[in-house]
């Protein structure tokens, strides 16, 4: 790859602001917006968070921001031009030690595809059966657990982050007694940038202590199923073989942590996003009320696109590209911005407005499309239709009563605390 050489002028909008990732997602929805109509590829000021100066990284020159829908699917599916193995996939710069956790996402073809078959083999119909039961199950509890409450309640603790993790814990087979241990770990790989999270902590031991239980966790578990095999995930990827290929522990830890960081936060975010936008939007919550079973699948469609939880992802340049009117050089960055391709009105009608009747709705919250798409996006809408369905039956009247906290994230679309209000069920 050649050396950078080019040198350009920032682009007056700065997408690395940090004020643009600490407050509400309409602000920098202002920014995206004029960027999509007057230069949807724009040379952007490098990212250089606190934790990247911790840690000596030095930022790159700059990088392209992909805001408009058709350049982020561009981009993502022509795979050949921007990969996933060089550089890191994230928005800022990680220390290795978190690149490595990055497993099928930091891979480029032919190995990601090989990656890819072999841990999807393991998710057969009759495994998506049982795990569509555990969450329809998990959901169920979660909300009995709140419905005959005094009817107020914080409810991204009581109902949001519960159901991921779970999910994640049941489907792997990970032992009741582990399960705390493993979800502060995950949480922790997640938050782990947050202040207030962080409470003054450092976030490079926090880390590592994280990445350390979860290992240990792990090749526990694989050594106990190495040596006695139950019908759970674990035990199938241990066994999984796809064209002579097979996964050693280390790949399955890593395909473990990879999980815990790619199936937790983004659920939980679209759960509590959703019951806002239905709470601002009455009209929406009782059409979707009045044929829950017939709407529900349309309706999960826009959830999606209105949280986008996951913002962003990076890819690098292997050879020059030309795209929006501007030429990408080998080496340098790009990155798609799902949220706003989400918001991008040449291809959704009134994209500001939440409307669960939109049909079709060619989102990207699951990535612009090809190889690295999620490979959780059938498990996430099993997840949001199970948790949605539950708590509305039951509590129809659930509606937001104070503005969130949002988390401050420029990789997250997250909300930390939103306290809701329901009248209970009778006991
Ligand atoms: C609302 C929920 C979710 C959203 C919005 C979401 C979004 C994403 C996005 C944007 C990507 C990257 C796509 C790309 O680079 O093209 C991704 C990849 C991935 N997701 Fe999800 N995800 C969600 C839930 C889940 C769940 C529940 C799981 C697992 C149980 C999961 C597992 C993965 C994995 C393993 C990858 C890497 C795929 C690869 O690189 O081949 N995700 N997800």
């Amino acid at each position: 790859m050649s050396q950078l050489t080019i040198e350009r002028r920032h682009d007056d909008i700065n997408l690395s602001a940090d004020e643009l990732w600490t407050g509400s997602p309409e602000l920098r929805e202002q920014q995206f917006a004029i960027l999509r109509r007057e230069r949807s590829v724009s040379w952007q000021t490098p990212m250089m968070t606190p934790t990247m100066k911790l840690m000596g990284l030095k930022p790159p020159p700059g990088y392209w921001a992909i805001v408009a829908h058709r350049d982020v699917s561009t981009v993502s599916r022509t795979t050949d031009v921007f990969a996933s193995s060089v550089g890191g996939v994230m928005f800022e710069d990680l220390p290795p030690v978190m690149l490595d956790q990055a497993f099928l996402l930091s891979m480029d073809e032919p190995k990601h595809g090989k990656y890819r078959r072999t841990v999807s083999s393991v998710f057969t119909p009759k495994r998506l059966k049982t795990i569509q039961e555990q969450i329809s199950n998990q959901a169920r509890i979660v909300v009995d657990d709140i419905a005959t409450c005094t009817g107020e309640i914080e409810f991204v603790s009581s109902v949001s982050e519960r159901l991921p993790m779970w999910t994640i814990s049941e489907m792997l087979g990970i032992p009741e007694e582990m399960r705390e241990e493993i979800r502060y770990a995950a949480n922790t790989i997640i938050s782990w940038n947050d202040p207030d999270f962080l409470q003054g902590r450092d976030p490079i031991t926090l880390m590592m202590t994280a990445i350390g239980t979860l290992q240990q966790r792990c090749f526990e578990l694989i050594e106990a199923r190495h040596r006695k095999p139950e019908d759970d995930l674990m035990s199938a990827l241990i066994a999984a073989e796809v064209d002579g290929h097979r996964l050693d522990d280390n790949d399955i830890y890593n395909f473990f942590a990879l999980l815990c960081a790619a199936g937790n936060d983004t659920t939980k975010q679209t759960t509590t996003h959703t019951v806002r936008a239905l709470s601002q939007n009455p009209d929406q919550r009782d059409y979707l009320l009045a044929d829950i079973d017939g709407r529900i699948d349309t309706a999960i469609e826009e959830f999606l696109r209105w949280a986008s939880p996951v913002m962003n992802f990076r890819r690098t340049a292997l050879r020059e590209f030309e795209i929006g009117g501007v030429t990408i050089q080998p080496g340098e960055q790009a990155v798609m911005f799902y949220t706003s391709a989400n918001r991008d009105e040449s291809v959704f009608d009134a994209p500001n407005q939440f409307n669960i009747t939109r049909k079709p709705n060619p989102h990207l919250a699951f990535g612009g499309g090809g190889p690295h798409y999620c490979l959780g996006a059938h498990v996430a809408k099993m997840q949001l239709k199970a948790v949605i369905t539950e708590l509305y039956r039951r509590l129809p009247d659930l509606t937001v009563v104070d503005e969130p906290e949002y988390l401050e994230s420029n990789f997250i679309n997250g909300i930390k605390r939103l306290h809701v209000r329901f009248t209970p069920e009778r006991r």
